[in-house]
């Protein structure tokens, strides 16, 4: 049975809500405590069965690259030092993940950015996962939730968590009839509705299993809001043919792309991992 192996993420932005720090350094590399934010967001793909690693980057991003690579230098430093513990979880994702890398050569948008992505992904289902989007659960991670319904379903999958009414601007929201609890069959999308418009309180989170007919409508999708092209007008027209579900996944999401949501992440992992280690 066809499996999901690979996982891309988006992460050429510019991580604006976080300068002067994203100058000269990737938004993605910010550290919740230790690991940084991209880690965490692979981890969740390997725990979901991927190990094919697709990145798209952009310029100022190579920290990145440098991360999920050896460092002789430093290794051989600390070698047969207690420090060398420290790398264990990186090493693992290393031995276990091939990475690819392409570029996005201007910012237009999250869809831009994932038709992008097409070059390393080819024809297959794949993952989707924003960094910036932090996610904890108590059993399986999200993408794994995302996948064992992706194998009962075979199609598109975003997920959605409830937000207050006046935050809806800040999302993609979504109408749907819900066919079992938590799943949904999307019937529109709004990117960034006012709270007066959205259709409901459930939006769009920095998870998705896209199957590869996407990259076609993105293609054929105008720019919308805000000039760039948006991957919840290219799911809208996949909803429209093919059919789209959404997920109120199990589990809590930080927006780490907010100043405000980091250093909750930071403090819950702090509390949480750090010093239950
Ligand atoms: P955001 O909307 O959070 O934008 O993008 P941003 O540039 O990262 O951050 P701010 O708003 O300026 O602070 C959501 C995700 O889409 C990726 C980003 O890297 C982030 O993971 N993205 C967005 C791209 O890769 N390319 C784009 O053109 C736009």
């Amino acid at each position: 049975m066809e499996t999901i192996k690979k996982c891309l993420f988006p992460a050429a932005g510019y991580g604006t809500r976080f300068l002067p720090v994203t100058k000269s350094m990737p938004k993605e590399m910010l550290p919740l405590v230790n690991k940084p934010l991209i880690q965490y967001g692979v981890e969740e793909a390997m725990a979901a069965g991927m190990s094919e690693v697709a990145i798209v980057t952009g310029r100022g991003k190579r920290a990145i690259e440098d991360h999920f690579d050896i460092s002789y230098e430093l290794e051989h430093q600390i070698a047969g030092t207690s420090k060398e513990g420290f790398l264990k979880d990186i090493r693992y994702i290393m031995d276990n993940c091939t990475f690819s890398y392409t570029r996005q050569i201007e910012m237009k948008g999250l869809g831009h950015a994932i038709l992008t992505g097409e070059t390393l992904i080819g024809h297959e289902p794949f993952a989707v996962v924003l960094a910036d989007d932090y996610c904890v659960t108590e059993g399986d991670g999200v993408l794994a939730q995302m996948v064992a319904l992706y194998k009962e379903h075979r199609c598109s999958i975003v997920a959605i968590e409830e937000v207050p009414r006046d935050e809806t601007f800040k999302y993609g929201v979504i109408d749907g009839e819900e066919i079992s609890e938590g799943l949904y069959r999307v019937n529109n999308m709004v990117e960034k509705p006012d709270p007066e418009v959205a259709p409901s309180n459930l939006a769009i989170i920095g998870r998705y299993i896209l199957t590869p007919d996407i990259f076609d409508i993105i293609r054929d999708t105008p720019p919308g809001r805000n000039g760039e092209v948006q991957i919840t007008d290219a799911l809208m027209t996949q909803a429209k043919s093919g059919g789209v579900l959404a997920y109120k996944f199990k589990g809590r999401r930080f927006d780490c792309g907010s100043i405000e949501g980091f250093m909750d992440a930071s403090n819950y992992n702090y509390e949480h991992i750090y010093k239950k280690r």
